[in-house]
């Protein structure tokens, strides 16, 4: 497998990180998740849109690699070369804010950031999907800036762990009595007709796939709100699902242990689903688009 790091392609085997990077040290650093259909990027300037917002957050200047003619030539270096031009991936980007002396304060102006990327084969399970599954809630005990996608994930991963322990797929986080989101999703209920899900203030991650699923339901005239669900409306809701990059829509038929809606996933989920499909495919196929293609114009810089 070939990853880039700070500048070079090498095989992961090589790849070297200082001890003192800030990332390991502090979990200073933000990251990105994009689909790759047939070595397509989908909706790849709303996942740059973000980490650009982020980085922008946590004040980490915008590294070179990040200039978006060069990353996608990055991306298209590890797509080929990691032979995933065709079928399913997803692409991994990782900035840090660099390796220097362990100071709670920034490291002086010009530490190089840490930039991380690779690339692997990746397709969400068909058969959860048809099936539905089951989460369980966990209090939601993280920061006041969830609309940041740090690499700071250790209440996501106890959360994770805990459903994955009780056989669950997912943890949905509750603050307050309200649902926020999964543990790498956004949650989405259908109550009294109506797509409900948490708006995107510093409380969830803004996900692209959330804002891509409220613009499918607006287009295919599904009324849907941006107002928080409370537990006990979750419990209530006719259909309930997780939303995310490497989910697309999964729906969920019971919370600790409680059937939801019919306990089979519903009509609402199956036909954002089948939209947002067809939305990645047609990414897929999308040939003329250039996203990820490499841009004669400015052609990859980075060394070898
Ligand atoms: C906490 C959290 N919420 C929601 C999402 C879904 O976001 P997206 O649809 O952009 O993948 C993620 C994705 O990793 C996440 O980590």
């Amino acid at each position: 497998v070939l990853i880039y790091l700070n500048g070079s392609f090498l095989p992961r085997s090589e790849a070297r990180i200082p001890v003192e990077d800030r990332g390991f040290i502090f979990g200073d650093g933000v990251y990105e998740v994009w689909r790759l259909i047939d070595g397509n990027a989908f909706e790849p300037e709303k996942h740059l849109a973000r980490l650009e917002r982020g980085l922008r957050e946590i004040e980490i200047p915008l590294p070179d690699d990040l200039q978006a003619a060069r990353l996608w030539n990055i991306a298209r270096r590890l797509i080929v070369d990691n032979d995933l031009t065709s079928d399913e991936a997803t692409l991994y980007l990782e900035v840090t804010r660099g390796a220097a002396p362990r100071t709670h304060y920034y490291p002086p102006p010009g530490t190089p950031a840490t930039v991380y990327m690779a690339a692997a084969r990746f397709k969400p399970s068909e058969t959860l999907r048809r099936s539905g599954a089951a989460a369980i809630t966990q209090p939601d005990i993280r920061w006041l800036r969830c609309d940041l996608k740090t690499i700071q994930l250790l209440p996501n991963v106890m959360g994770k762990q805990r459903a994955v322990a009780s056989g669950a797929i997912d943890a949905i986080f509750v603050r307050d009595g309200i649902v926020t989101e999964g543990t790498h999703t956004s949650v989405f209920g259908v109550i009294d007709g109506v797509l409900r899900t948490h708006p995107a203030d510093h409380h969830v991650l803004p996900g692209v796939t959330r804002a891509v699923l409220l613009q499918i339901a607006s287009d295919l005239g599904i009324p849907s709100e941006e107002t928080p669900m409370s537990l006990s409306e979750l419990f209530e809701a006719s259909e309930l699902f997780l939303a995310g990059t490497t989910n697309d829509v999964l729906p969920i038929t019971s919370v600790d242990d409680r059937v939801i809606g019919t306990g089979h996933p519903g009509p609402v989920a199956d036909q954002l689903f089948q939209e947002l499909r067809a939305r990645m495919d047609a990414a897929g196929s999308n040939r003329d688009s250039g996203q990820l293609e490499q841009r004669e114009d400015r052609p990859a810089t980075v060394a070898d």
